[in-house]
């Protein structure tokens, strides 16, 4: 566990927010106006590169990234940095074994960003049923089978747009109550086999660790029933892509969306036409009101652990 901190709040501090891909101009004035008012100082580099990073970091004692890379050298480079806070879910980017090597807590924003993700897995799968707009006859998702693999914050969401469409939903999550799902009108599964052949649509939820990575392949996805459509906002290296592509080839019903490009996008692409489609960039937490939100509370994480040592969300030990 990284100790607490007790330092004195009488000085000014720099909280630096590095983001590749730029928030929304709502969000980085909310972030300004939070730094600003609790005296502290904000410096924002935005689709910097690395060398930006390495040199923006040399003073700040809090960073706010989102999907970049932070790894032991930029830790090296931040003699001064005391937390790191992810403003988003997944904290995959982040090297939390050197973050504690160097004493620095890192937080991810649980919750903030997980509407706007559930809400592009239904853009994507409506696209998916209507052809991709190209005027041919589709269908519908009332009355269909959905499978929500991981019944974390996005999942819970992703449930509750599913009712609207009249879908029938089950989840499999191992650290969930069945309870817990059955509150929600979710049909609790057990076992991944069954949340692939069971459903229509399968969307997965689950963050990519040294478990589920390339976890997702020929075998599952082959035993999704005829028209079955995978649905990946999570991450792409939970799949195993060469298995997905065998899966593909050998039942030309099933159709795979994903919210960023597999590393084979071509190949997929090329092979499968319209029965594939991928963001070019990351898009699911890519809204105003998710910005806002993931952006707001992550200042608001860094500057009350600089404070007095708040870690409510703290993801190294
Ligand atoms: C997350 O883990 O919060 C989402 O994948 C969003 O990532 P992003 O901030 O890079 O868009």
């Amino acid at each position: 566990m990284v100790g607490l901190i007790n330092l004195e709040y009488n000085r000014i501090m720099k909280i630096l927010v590095f983001t590749e891909k730029p928030f929304a101009a709502n969000a980085v004035k909310a972030i300004a106006d939070t730094v600003n008012s609790s005296g502290n100082e904000l410096k924002l580099v935005e689709m910097g590169t690395r060398e930006d990073l390495l040199e923006a970091v040399k003073d700040a004692e809090a960073l706010i990234v989102r999907s970049d890379k932070i790894d032991a050298e930029v830790m090296d480079a931040a003699p001064e940095l005391k937390v790191i806070v992810r403003a988003g879910a997944g904290y995959d980017n982040i090297d939390l074994e050197a973050a504690t090597k160097h004493g620095i807590c890192v937080m991810n924003t649980p919750g903030q960003n997980s509407n706007a993700v559930a809400e592009l897995v239904f853009g994507m799968v409506v696209m998916m049923c209507r052809n991709q707009y190209n005027g041919k006859s589709g269908s519908e998702l009332k009355d269909k089978n959905l499978g929500i693999y991981a019944f974390g914050q996005v999942g819970r969401n992703v449930a509750r747009i599913a009712k609207g469409f009249g879908m029938k939903i089950s989840a499999l999550d191992k650290f969930v109550a069945d309870e817990v799902m059955e509150a929600e009108g979710v049909r609790p599964v057990h076992d991944v086999d069954a949340l692939f052949s069971e459903n229509d649509f399968v969307s997965l939820h689950i963050p990519a660790t040294a478990e589920t990575k390339k976890s997702i392949g020929y075998d599952l996805v082959m035993k999704m029933p005829k028209g079955g459509v995978l649905v990946n906002t999570a991450r792409k290296e939970v799949i195993d892509e060469d298995g997905l592509i065998k899966a593909l080839e050998e039942r030309p019903d099933l159709r795979y969306v994903s919210d960023i490009k597999p590393d084979s996008a071509e190949e997929f692409e090329k092979k499968f036409g319209a029965r594939v489609f991928f963001t070019p960039k990351k898009m699911g937490a890519q809204t105003a009101e998710a910005n806002f939100n993931a952006g707001v509370a992550a200042a608001e994480q860094a500057l009350a652990y600089l404070k007095d040592g708040w870690n409510k969300y703290q993801v190294n030990k």
